[in-house]
């Protein structure tokens, strides 16, 4: 069968070769589980959101982050877990007064609009609700500041005149999940560290794996008695992919994968390329271009902002870093700093989609929670290729192409048998447009833009 053939060439007209290249899709070869893509509004970019903006505007805003017609389609929320000195920052602004002494906790029902924001998200149906602390309230850490690093007080070689603040920081997230599930938003993942390798001026906290490893069976047996076992813990959104590997292998070696859902980590120091050692899926939970000024281009000279440089980054964390997830930084703003760390912009009447926001959408419109990554044998020029099992049994095949020429592709599968085909192509002049995909004979063929991308799904 010629589409068994690595590369069928047809010559047409005046010397003009075009190649189609010929891709099976194992569908029985399952790889990673894939569980989303995200954002956060955290800082009160949720506040923002909805206050800023209102009627058919915020409509748009919301469609363009999780529809699954119309916007990216995304499926993952990541709030902040305040740990400021007022009310509206966090559930526990003031010390009790040591780590024993019972914690008056209130919550504003608000939480800086990250209420609102994951109440809109769930409209759409989306499920995961990652609760994300920057810091432990300052009372609880060795500089007794949220802001400016500092040590959890307990953890090793941490010790503060106050005590061990160990268990109240496990009571205080404990206490957060308990608020959101009580409004019916379930929390479905728990990190404790944001960046603890880096010390900020804002909220955070330094932490290394022997001091998460003092914190992590404390937090989950807090979890657990609470019967709040069906939320999964993380560790630990360092900056970026090398310093999380290093902290994973100290924290396998100390025997926390048990107690692990999720290995999280963000890219700024180093993106998520090649796998990290581990049995716990792994997440990019916090990308962003924190560089250029704003810019929607899909492709111009490769610069950091453009929606084809995300397309490899997201590419690249899915086929070859093994990613469950990946999330950006931010999603709607208003007003901001002119800045590319979200994804759709606005002035508080009209909103602006990036290419960033489409290169999401090529891959989360698609592939759903649940869905497996799949094998493919076959290899197309200048072109990245992943293929996807959903939960409903559709498949879904995304290729981006980084190659100044389009590229002709014949797909066939093995162990299913395709029925309907449906395409969609992004690339400077068009943003998942729908495109023709012929099926014939159990093999779809189409074409993959050149500097652009196509997502097939198949039913
Ligand atoms: C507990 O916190 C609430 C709300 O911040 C406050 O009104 C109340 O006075 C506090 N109670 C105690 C005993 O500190
Ligand atoms: C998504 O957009 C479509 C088309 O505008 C609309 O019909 C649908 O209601 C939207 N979905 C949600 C959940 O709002
Ligand atoms: C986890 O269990 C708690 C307590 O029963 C419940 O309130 C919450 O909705 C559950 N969360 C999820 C994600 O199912
Ligand atoms: C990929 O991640 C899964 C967990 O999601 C793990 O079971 C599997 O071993 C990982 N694969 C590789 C190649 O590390």
């Amino acid at each position: 069968m010629l589409s068994r053939l690595p590369l069928v060439l047809c010559v047409l007209g005046t010397g003009d070769a075009f190649a189609r290249a010929a891709v099976t899709v194992n569908v029985a070869s399952t790889l990673q589980q894939i569980d989303g893509f995200g954002v956060s509004q955290a800082f009160g970019r949720a506040a923002e959101f909805r206050d800023m903006l209102s009627g058919q505007p915020q409509q748009q805003g919301l469609d363009y982050l999780f529809n699954t017609t119309t916007g990216a389609g995304l499926t993952i929320v990541r709030n902040r877990i305040g740990s400021g000195t007022s009310g509206s920052d966090s559930i526990l602004p003031q010390s009790p007064g040591g780590p024993t002494a019972a914690a008056n906790y209130s919550f504003d029902d608000d939480d800086r609009g990250q209420m609102w924001f994951s109440r809109q998200a769930m409209k759409y149906g989306v499920k995961t609700f990652y609760a994300n602390a920057w810091s432990a309230p300052g009372f609880m850490k060795t500089n007794n500041n949220e802001n400016n690093g500092g040590y959890l007080c307990g953890t090793p070689g941490h010790s503060c005149s106050s005590g061990d603040w160990r268990q109240a920081y496990a009571d205080f997230l404990v206490q957060y999940i308990k608020f959101y599930n009580e409004r019916g938003i379930p929390i479905t993942q728990l990190g404790f560290l944001n960046e603890p390798d880096f010390v900020a001026t804002y909220s955070s906290m330094q932490s290394g794996a022997s001091e998460a490893s003092s914190f992590i069976p404390v937090i989950y047996n807090h979890l657990e008695a609470n019967g709040l076992s069906n939320v999964s813990l993380t560790c630990c959104d360092a900056m970026g992919w090398n310093t999380q590997r290093s902290i994973t292998q100290g924290l396998v070696s100390a025997g926390m994968e048990r107690y692990l859902k999720y290995i999280t980590s963000h890219m700024y120091t180093s993106d998520p390329t090649s796998v990290i050692s581990t049995r716990l899926k792994t997440w990019q939970t916090e990308a962003a271009d924190l560089q250029s000024r704003w810019c929607a281009t899909w492709y111009s000279n490769g610069g950091l902002c453009e929606g084809m440089t995300w397309a490899n980054k997201i590419h690249n964390g899915l086929a070859n870093a093994n990613l469950s997830a990946y999330i950006y930084w931010q999603g709607v703003e208003v007003n901001q700093f002119q800045a590319s760390s979200y994804l759709v912009a606005s002035d508080g009447k009209t909103l602006t989609p990036s290419g960033r926001l489409w290169a999401f959408a090529m891959w989360s419109r698609f592939v759903r929670p649940g869905a497996y990554r799949v094998s493919t044998s076959g290899s197309v020029s200048s072109t990245g290729i992943t293929a996807f099992k959903n939960t409903d049994g559709s498949v879904v095949v995304v290729f981006l192409n980084s190659g100044r020429s389009q590229q002709n592709v014949e797909v066939g599968f093995r162990d299913f048998a395709p029925a309907t085909a449906e395409a969609f192509v992004t690339d400077n002049t068009r943003a998942v447009a729908a495109v023709v995909a012929t099926l014939s004979g159990g093999t779809v063929t189409a074409s993959v833009p050149a500097l652009g991308m196509l997502t097939i799904k198949l039913s």
